[in-house]
């Protein structure tokens, strides 16, 4: 199998390089291969043979989104079309990264691939325009959707509490957003899993249980011999910022845990991921 992984700088594009057999593999990036010019793209494809395209390649800085949704749209919506357009052409199944932030967040509990999607956000819209460009162009496709993902080396919410920790800054951090944190290398396995075996479709992988932000925080303070720093709880009409998150982004991995792929808890994840990796 010769996989192309796209956005294969960023945090799950890195773990999906190590974890695949090197000469498997063909790793996308900026600045020689641009998601958003299909001419470009076209290079990569030309001469290579490929049977998986996973894009990781996105924007996904959220606030950037929302203050640049034009950006938003070309990267995260255009880029997947493009991507979707040349796996048509080349017979390359393609796995698409997408978010729980596709969903309102108004359900009382978790989302399954069975919810009808419905943005609140510029990132949000953008990634859910990607989705139905597969939709359109795909027939041998996997939508995975998955929530706040951290990795070794990456920009996430696990270093942005330790960098505050460590600096000694006062935390403050939302009680009533919900959502399952996800470790990349965990994630990274099961998509590998699920191209093996599980038929195409929309599949949400999470590492298992929910938390809220807050209660995310305090578990890695809790983990990194800062249990004695206090984090101010608040609410997300208090925290200030350009885009507003599902409340409840809790997904449940519904469609994949009957094809036997399951994400052990999220805090047994991160607590290996803060004992051997940060
Ligand atoms: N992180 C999360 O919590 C989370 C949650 C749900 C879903 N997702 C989805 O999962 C995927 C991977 O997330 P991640 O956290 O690994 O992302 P990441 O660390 O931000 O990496 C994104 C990668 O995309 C590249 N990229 C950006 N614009 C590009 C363009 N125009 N052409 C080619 N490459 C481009 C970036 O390159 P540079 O580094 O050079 O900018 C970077 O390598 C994304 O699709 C994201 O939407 C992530």
């Amino acid at each position: 199998m010769r996989y192309f992984v796209t956005g294969a700088r960023g945090q799950l594009g890195v773990t999906l390089v190590d974890m695949l057999p090197e000469n498997s593999v063909f790793a996308i990036n900026l600045p020689e291969y641009d998601v958003t010019d299909i001419e470009t793209m076209r290079h990569a494809f030309d001469g290579r043979s490929v049977d998986v395209v996973i894009h990781c390649a996105a924007y996904t800085n959220v606030d950037g989104c929302a203050l640049n949704p034009e950006i938003a749209n070309l990267v995260n919506a255009i880029g997947t079309r493009n991507i979707a357009y040349l796996c048509a052409e080349y017979g390359a199944t393609m796995v698409l990264l997408s978010t729980n932030e596709v969903f309102d967040g108004r359900k009382p509990y978790s989302y399954t691939e069975r919810d009808i999607p419905g943005a609140i956000n510029p990132y949000g819209e953008s990634k859910l325009a990607a989705e139905r460009y597969i939709l359109d162009i795909l027939e041998r496709y996997y939508i995975v959707r998955t929530s706040w993902m951290y990795a070794a080396g990456g920009e996430n919410f696990v270093h942005t509490i330790l960098d505050l920790a460590s600096q000694g800054q006062d935390i403050a951090v939302v009680t009533d957003e919900l959502g399952a944190p996800t470790y990349a290398q965990d994630l990274a396995s099961a998509i590998i899993e699920l191209v093996d075996r599980a038929p195409y479709g929309i599949y949400h992988l999470v590492n298992s249980g929910n938390v809220s932000r807050y209660g995310f925080a305090r578990q890695v303070l809790n983990l990194t011999g800062y249990s004695s720093l206090a984090i101010k709880p608040i609410l997300l009409e208090e925290y200030e910022r350009e885009s507003c998150p599902p409340r409840n982004g809790i997904l449940s991995n519904w469609a994949a845990s009957s094809y036997g792929i399951t994400l052990r808890p999220w805090q047994t994840a991160l607590g290996e991921f803060l004992t051997n990796v940060t």
